[in-house]
């Protein structure tokens, strides 16, 4: 560790305060999240597709006791008894509300005693070689599982029944326009990361692809262009379907977004608890892989890959190389990005120019997350680390990548290289997309 001569902190200081800030401001969050409701509500179960809300909340204190307080710290188990209730790889979603779950009060006191663990380990840590604790990477990692866990009770939330209990302001309104598409030359660029310190095992490593021209568009698709795809008949017609998301549609008799209702000659969408008009220029959320596809398909388009999405928003052509965000290497402000739950939708298209790529492309990071084209697989070069399950055992056709965040999604837990992953049927993420289309031969040569 070197010490600072200016300040007097030596770098593992700093890194000890930020960890402890990023560690607060996610237990704030789950607090939030669990103190609107009651504790019948949060025993409940909201939707096979999801937890009890008590049920993330203990298996968050869980992991952190299991990462933080065990191995890193070589520390005593808090408590052993309950580690099977809360391994997700045990327990189905489905089963989960029949699970002895910890009453509300029980988990909320067990995850106070991990956290004051952590705090002590905390204290004394060294952050070594050791690849666990490096840049505190262990650490990260807990703040960004307990993150990704809000944005699921967010999600949760979104499929409760009942008044509005959570509460927030509007998102900026536009101030640009960020319509049409924008062509991105073809060459290499590098994908991934070998330096980000909190990248996860799927983002690694950094490796170069070459990708031919291709065009991408400037926003994600919006409600008022979903309108049209439906007005069309988008949903009756097979045309514009994989035999797969067809199958999917009839069955499920899918023909608007997930939350969308008929509302006279329009669409009002039920968010949070509260009607609303779907507004045209937001963009479009809740609908899963096989919508976006038949979108895309009926727009005379496709979705992006993921590498043409990652070239797009981190490749820099005045120096060739990739930038951890579109705007450059800084973390997300409120003037890059719609992240964070400040506000519990999409901002319109526009809202976010600050947070444009160097191309010119609007609102990757945040808003949405957005599906792309590719099955979820590791980098060439691959290693899981710290425990396969983390992602190594989704790899396969099964699981579609969708990047860049959501309005729901945590600055700790999104970056250029963050990678989703989800299957093509699941639309009670916040989930949206933009299309892409390869460049005509005119369009490549200028
Ligand atoms: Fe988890």
């Amino acid at each position: 560790m070197t010490a600072s001569t200016t300040t007097g902190h030596t770098d593992g200081e700093r890194l000890r305060d930020r960890i402890a800030a990023e560690l607060a401001r996610a237990r704030s969050r789950s607090t939030l999240l669990t103190e609107v409701v009651d504790d019948a509500d949060l025993m409940r179960q909201h939707s096979p597709l999801m937890s009890p809300l008590v049920w993330d909340l203990a298996h968050v204190g869980n992991q952190e006791e299991l990462w933080l307080v065990r191995d890193v710290g070589g520390r005593e188990p808090v408590r052993c008894d309950i580690d099977e209730l809360y391994d997700a790889f045990k327990q189905p979603r489905r089963d989960r509300p029949a699970l002895p779950l910890l009453p509300p009060a029980e988990a909320r006191a067990y995850l106070g005693t991990v956290r004051d663990k952590v705090h002590d380990l905390l204290d004394t840590v060294r952050f070594t070689e050791r690849p666990l604790v490096a840049d505190g990477f262990a650490f990260g990692m807990i703040v960004q599982h307990e993150q990704q866990h809000d944005e699921t009770m967010l999600a949760t939330h979104q499929l409760r029944v009942g008044p509005a209990v959570l509460h927030a302001p509007a998102p900026p309104e536009p101030s640009a326009s960020a319509g049409g598409e924008v062509l991105v030359p073809a060459g290499e660029f590098t994908m991934g990361t070998d330096t980000d310190p909190w990248a996860l095992d799927n983002e690694r490593p950094a490796h170069r692809v070459d990708l031919p021209a291709y065009v991408i568009d400037a926003a994600p698709v919006t409600n008022g262009q979903y309108e049209a795809f439906i007005a069309d008949g988008g949903y009756t017609d097979p045309r514009w379907w994989s035999p797969a998301g067809w199958a999917h549609r009839v069955r499920e008799r899918l023909d608007a977004p997930m939350h969308w209702q008929r509302d006279g000659d329009g669409w009002s969408y039920r968010r949070f608890g509260r009607w609303d008009r779907v507004r045209a220029d937001e963009p479009v959320v809740h609908v899963c892989f096989y919508e976006a596809q038949a979108y895309a398909a009926w727009a005379g388009k496709r979705l992006p890959t993921e590498a043409e999405w990652e070239k797009a928003a981190r490749w820099d052509p005045a120096t060739g190389r990739s930038r951890r965000y579109p705007w450059g290497d800084d973390d997300p402000t409120a003037a890059h990005a719609n992240l964070d739950q400040r506000h519990l939708r999409p901002a319109p298209v526009g809202a976010y120019p600050a947070g444009a790529s160097p191309l010119g492309v609007h609102q990757l990071i945040g808003d949405v997350w957005e599906w792309t084209s590719t099955a979820f697989r590791g980098h060439p070069g691959f290693t899981a680390f710290p425990y396969r399950e983390y992602s190594e055992v989704f790899f396969g056709d099964d699981y579609r990548v969708l990047r860049g965040g959501s309005f729901g999604t945590d600055r700790s837990a999104c970056r250029g290289t963050f990678r989703n992953w989800d299957y093509p049927i699941r639309r009670q993420i916040f989930s949206g997309f933009r299309c892409a289309r390869d460049a005509g031969p005119d369009e490549s040569r200028r």
